[in-house]
């Protein structure tokens, strides 16, 4: 029997937990059993559309569904409370990032699904985007010798931490939301750790909004490779700019230079169906996520934003059928979690001490 999986947190990601686990019973790789949110009336809302159990304290699914994984889904300070009661339940789990807010509380996660010998993935999917992958395997390769140096930008426009959540947006950063994902890539294809970060941060747009947040943070990272890659990070982009999100990387090595724009991958569009601010010509990601119909007609998304949640399940499934974690291909783990939060740890500090921080 394929993993029978809760999803915990049905906001705007969790959807996209939801469609994932929904498709991936079509094909019988997934059951999608159960999901739990505090919000009663958006879990009504998911409930009528996805068609699992509902509940609105997690530890009663936990209880009741006899699962044999979890995501999490929440806002990202309480990831970390979660995960270890689900890992003590004897539950794999693939946590959103950033893992947790802290190195020590990432550590006690580790340790948490080590002593129960559970799976811990964090959710880290632009490791899954097939650019990217090719790059990896590129620079795996040696095709451009040894890093120097290399840059990094990752930027939403402002209805995310405006109108998304604001509700929580203040106790995250653009270093947090967006950062996170782009320190983990770098990490990733240098093969590195951190070592030191000196970060510059900027706030006025946003709280003069009523949301008490950063609006963009600057952060110049020496990895333990020697590499130096600067990430530049903001959620104030105008509501008229081409897309949700502007981001793309490029690094520099002994031996030649590679760059993506993860964002704008040539589709462009203009439609006067568009809301009114945002007329105009829009770039898209459809690496991300791409909608089709099946031949039975039914909704399937395709993307990176889907793969890399299909690629935890199909790690619970192993795991069902005997395969020691040990033995996993590589995917994001509670360390790969840990790095960056350590990356994104000392941004913080670094903003607030003013100096270079020693990771
Ligand atoms: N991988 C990505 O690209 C990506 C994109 C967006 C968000 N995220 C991450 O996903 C997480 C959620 O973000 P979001 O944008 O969906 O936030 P959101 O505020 O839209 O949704 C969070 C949901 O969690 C629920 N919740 C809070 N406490 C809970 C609890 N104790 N038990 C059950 N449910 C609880 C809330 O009611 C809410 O519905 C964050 O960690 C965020 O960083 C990841």
């Amino acid at each position: 029997m394929p993993a029978r999986i809760g999803v915990i947190g049905v906001g705007t990601f969790g959807l996209n937990h939801l469609r994932a686990f929904r498709q991936l019973g079509y094909v019988g790789s997934a059951q999608l059993v159960a999901a739990a949110d505090l919000n009663d009336q958006l879990l009504e809302e998911r409930q009528a559309e996805f068609g699992m159990k509902a509940y609105t304290d997690y530890r009663e699914m936990i209880e009741q569904e006899n699962l044999d994984a979890v995501t999490i889904v929440t806002p990202d300070p309480l990831h970390h409370d979660i995960a270890i009661t689900c890992a003590e339940a004897g539950l794999h789990i693939l946590c959103e990032k950033p893992l947790d807010v802290t190195p020590d509380g990432c550590q006690e996660m580790i340790d948490a699904a080590a002593r129960n010998n559970v799976l811990l993935q964090v959710d880290f999917h632009k490791r899954f985007d097939e650019f990217h992958r090719e790059m990896k395997r590129r620079l795996d390769l040696g095709e451009f010798g040894t890093i120097q140096y290399g840059y990094a930008h990752m930027e939403d426009r402002i209805e995310v931490p405006r109108d998304w959540f604001p509700g929580w947006a203040q106790r995250s950063s653009p270093a947090w939301f967006l950062g996170i994902h782009f320190y983990d890539l770098a990490l990733w294809w240098l093969g590195a750790a951190g070592k030191t970060v000196y970060a510059t941060g900027q706030k006025g747009k946003l709280s003069s909004l009523g949301v008490d947040t950063l609006d963009s943070v600057q952060a110049k990272v020496q990895f333990d490779t020697g590499a130096t890659v600067c990430f530049d990070t903001s959620w104030i982009l105008p509501d008229g700019f081409e897309a949700i999100v502007n981001q793309g990387i490029r690094l520099v090595g002994t031996e030649g230079l590679i760059e993506c724009d993860s964002q704008d991958r040539g589709t462009v569009t203009c439609s006067t169906r568009y809301e009114q601010e945002k007329r105009g010509m829009m770039t898209h990601n459809p690496s991300f996520l791409r909608e089709i119909t099946d031949r039975r007609g039914r909704q399937i998304f395709e993307g990176y934003g889907i793969t890399s949640i299909a690629d935890f399940a199909e790690n619970v499934n192993l795991l069902l059928e005997g395969t020691k974690l040990d033995e996993l291909a590589p995917y994001p783990s509670g360390l790969d979690g840990l790095r960056a939060t350590q990356v994104a740890y000392a941004v913080h500090e670094s903003l607030d001490r003013g100096t270079v921080i020693t990771i």
